[in-house]
């Protein structure tokens, strides 16, 4: 049975899923991307072809997405982050009209309709604070492990204020927080708040409504999506798989070079993502 892969070559980790003709997972991989997106997308290609049982030749089409997607050897054509996502949580369940993915690098509030076609997104690329970069930099310096940052914030009863937006000034603001006493889980909690708020103002801007879902690494993070939701006053679930939705969407898009499927968005919505 032939197989399709999707690669979202993020900036901060590479991710592979590989499904079968019917649209099923067959396997997923993740490895982190540091400088080199490329030969991180390639290993993980790798992982997902060996986890799979499968080789090289069983992959009848890849399609590789993202912001290092151009640099994916591997891949047999490009398609863009947003279409990708939109793709990928909209096959997971077609009642999502809201998507919010935060990574490593950007943010990005996606609005579909009915038909998963992409009506409007905002993205945030233009600096590190509110993606989960800045998450990164405050759980090595609090150290605490990056994943028990969310739950260890949601313990928080009187979180702190963080002024800085800025990565570089919140973390000195951090280490003196530190400094002065304050919990642990108060300045967690600050921190994932301020995350929070700049999710919520992109997905204000798209004017983002329910059914809506979170994705990308920092989904992971209970305590922003619980913040987000909250400043929003909607809901927000996360799919199980939250870091995957893009390299779903890209296998998805793969696939359908050998099966057929209606186009999902308009050429100008593909060009302007
Ligand atoms: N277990 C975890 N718990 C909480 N946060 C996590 C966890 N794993 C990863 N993250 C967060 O996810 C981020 C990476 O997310 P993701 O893999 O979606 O990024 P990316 O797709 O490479 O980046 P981008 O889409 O911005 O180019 C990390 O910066 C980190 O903050
Ligand atoms: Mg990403």
């Amino acid at each position: 049975m032939p197989l399709f892969a999707g690669i979202d070559a993020g900036s901060t980790t590479a991710k592979v899923v590989l499904i079968d003709d019917a649209g099923a997972v067959v396997a997923r991989s993740i490895r982190p991307g540091g400088a080199n997106l490329a030969a991180a997308a390639g290993a993980a290609l790798r992982d997902a072809l060996s986890a799979g049982g499968a080789e090289r030749d069983d992959v009848a089409g890849i399609v590789a997405t993202g912001y290092g997607r151009n640099a994916v050897a591997e891949a047999d054509r490009t398609v863009t982050e947003i279409t990708c996502h939109a793709r990928g949580i909209f096959h997971l369940d077609p009642t999502v009209r809201g998507v919010i993915d935060i990574g490593g690098q950007d943010s990005k509030a996606i609005v579909l309709d009915p038909s998963g076609n992409v009506v409007r997104f905002e993205m945030n690329d233009k600096c590190a604070a509110g993606t989960g970069r800045f998450l990164e930099v405050m759980a090595r310096t609090l150290e605490v492990p990056l994943e028990d940052m969310g739950r260890l914030a949601l313990e928080s009863r009187d979180p702190a204020v963080i002024s800085s937006t800025c990565t570089v000034f919140a973390e000195s603001e951090v280490v003196s927080l530190a400094a002065q006493g304050r919990a642990v889980e108060d300045i967690l909690a600050g921190l994932c708040r301020a995350v929070a708020v700049r999710a919520a103002g992109l997905a204000g801007r798209a004017r983002i409504q329910p059914p809506a879902v979170m994705t990308g690494g920092v989904a992971r993070n209970a305590a922003v999506v619980a913040m987000v939701a909250e400043k929003l006053n909607i809901p927000l679930t996360v799919p199980p798989e939250p870091q995957f939705s893009g390299a779903l969407g890209a296998a998805l898009f793969a696939r359908d070079t050998a099966v057929p499927q209606p186009p999902r968005v308009s050429r100008a919505q593909e060009i302007s993502s």
